[in-house]
């Protein structure tokens, strides 16, 4: 499995945003968390941000929507251009038809399940999706702890994946930081989501290589 990095831009500072992109330069990804108000108490940016951003940078964007009804607002974040679009499983009602709209216009079809959310409802799914986004905290909010209670389930993910060929990408993401990111690589994540361990570093760049060195080393 190679191990990815995805600096989550939650932790920058959103007045600088082309400048935080920069600062990753190595990653694999860069992380924009979509957030309406609704589906998490908290605001952030929505299609016009990501479509600027599409222009100032060339790592390709992960799109993390925590949004109510992703049916209706997921295919304009791929037809747009993002890398990767990824919808939660909570609040889609239709993940069939958005999962393969997604595809259809070009980006990686991702599929989010929330801490309390089990994996085994989906199994059936998994053909659909492209990257499979085990939540590792209470989506909503950056720096969080990271739930300790989650890795069983990245475990049972990675099983579910491997009996289904291995090309699901498995992410983790909330409270990710070198304290815990060699336990999800043990569990068998391979997709790392990281925004205040990458931001809340004096040199975001450095951040990315050292969580990268302890997952590929875990
Ligand atoms: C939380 C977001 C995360 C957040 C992670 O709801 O989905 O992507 O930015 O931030 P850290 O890494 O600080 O927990
Ligand atoms: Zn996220």
């Amino acid at each position: 499995m190679a191990v990815q990095i995805s600096p989550s831009i939650l932790s920058a500072d959103f007045a600088r945003l082309a400048e935080a992109a920069a600062a990753v330069s190595n990653a694999d990804w860069l992380h924009v968390d979509v957030m309406d108000n609704h589906f998490v108490p908290n605001l952030t940016l929505g299609l016009p941000v990501v479509e600027s951003l599409l222009k100032a940078t060339s790592l390709p964007l992960d799109c993390h929507l925590m949004i109510e009804d992703p049916d209706r607002w997921a295919p304009a974040y791929a037809e747009a251009g993002a890398g990767s679009v990824t919808i939660h499983a909570e609040a889609a009602r239709a993940p069939v038809r958005t999962l393969r709209q997604i595809r259809a216009a070009g980006a990686r079809s991702g599929f989010a399940l929330n801490p309390a959310t089990a994996i085994e409802p989906y199994e059936d799914l998994l053909g659909e999706i492209d990257m499979l986004l085990l939540m590792t905290v209470e989506p909503g909010f950056g720096g969080q702890r990271f739930l300790d209670v989650v890795l069983p389930k990245i475990r049972r993910a990675r099983a579910l994946i491997e009996r289904h060929g291995g090309q699901i990408w498995l992410q983790v993401d909330g409270g990710v930081a070198a304290e815990t990111i060699e336990r999800c690589a043990e569990a068998g994540a391979d997709v790392f989501v990281a925004g205040n361990a990458v931001y809340g570093a004096g040199d975001p760049a450095a951040a990315v290589d050292a969580l990268r060195a302890l997952a590929a080393g875990a």
